[in-house]
């Protein structure tokens, strides 16, 4: 298994233009306990800088706190214990909200997100978005957006998974940001700050 990272972590590597230094020393230093090829305290890896893509499986993202989403290859692990179903919910699933492509879904903010007034989020929010089945019974998917720091741009981390398919992956995601970009925009776009809807 640890191999196979490395592996992958050295296509990763070719395959990218970026940084090849920081992604070549990840893989000499990989640490098979603490990490899998690219430790997360390395400068070398996404979370804290370009040297490895934030899609590359082998590159830790951060593992989150129960009022923050992990990301990266840790997004999913913490999707699944679930923390996320303890805060402020939409109460039922309900058909997407123009000009929404997410289908049917129910959202999630956390506390940081729920709470806020006016003006930009603080870093910290996040929402958790429920994707379901045309049925409406059925998670199929999840998305989560997160201020990872203060601005507009790169400032939100985007993940979304639909069935077995990572669509996004990344701050600054130009999919997510560019229709998210318009929440609040007018009458027909609700929400500021990159967030369409606020669970309070
Ligand atoms: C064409 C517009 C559009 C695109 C593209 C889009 N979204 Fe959304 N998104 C919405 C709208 C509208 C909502 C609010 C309500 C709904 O879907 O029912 C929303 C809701 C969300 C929410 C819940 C918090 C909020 O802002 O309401 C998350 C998280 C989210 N989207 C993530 C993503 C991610 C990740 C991507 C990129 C893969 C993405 N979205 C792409 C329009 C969009």
């Amino acid at each position: 298994m640890h191999k196979d990272l490395k592996t992958m972590i050295g296509l990763a590597c070719t395959a990218g233009a970026l940084a090849l230094s920081g992604c070549s020393s990840d893989a000499k230093t990989a640490s098979p306990t603490a990490d899998a090829g690219c430790p997360g305290k390395d400068a070398g890896c996404p979370g804290s800088d370009a040297g490895c893509p934030a899609s590359d499986a082998g590159c830790p993202g951060t593992a989150g706190d129960p009022q923050t989403p992990g990301t990266g290859p840790q997004a999913e692990a913490w999707l699944a214990k679930g923390d996320y179903k303890t805060w402020k919910s939409e109460p039922a699933v309900h058909d997407s909200r123009s000009p929404s492509p997410h289908g049917k879904n129910r959202i999630f903010s956390n506390a940081k997100l729920s709470a806020h007034g006016t003006g930009e989020y603080p870093v910290g929010a996040a929402s958790v978005k429920e994707l379901y089945d045309a049925a409406g019974t059925t998670v199929v998917g999840y998305a989560i957006g997160l201020k990872t720091k203060a601005g507009a741009g790169d400032a939100w981390y985007w993940y979304e998974k639909m069935g077995t398919t990572v669509v996004a992956n990344g701050n600054g995601v130009a999919l997510c940001v560019g229709c998210h970009s318009a929440a609040g925009s007018d009458a027909a776009h609700s929400g500021h700050d990159f967030v369409y809807t606020q669970v309070q």
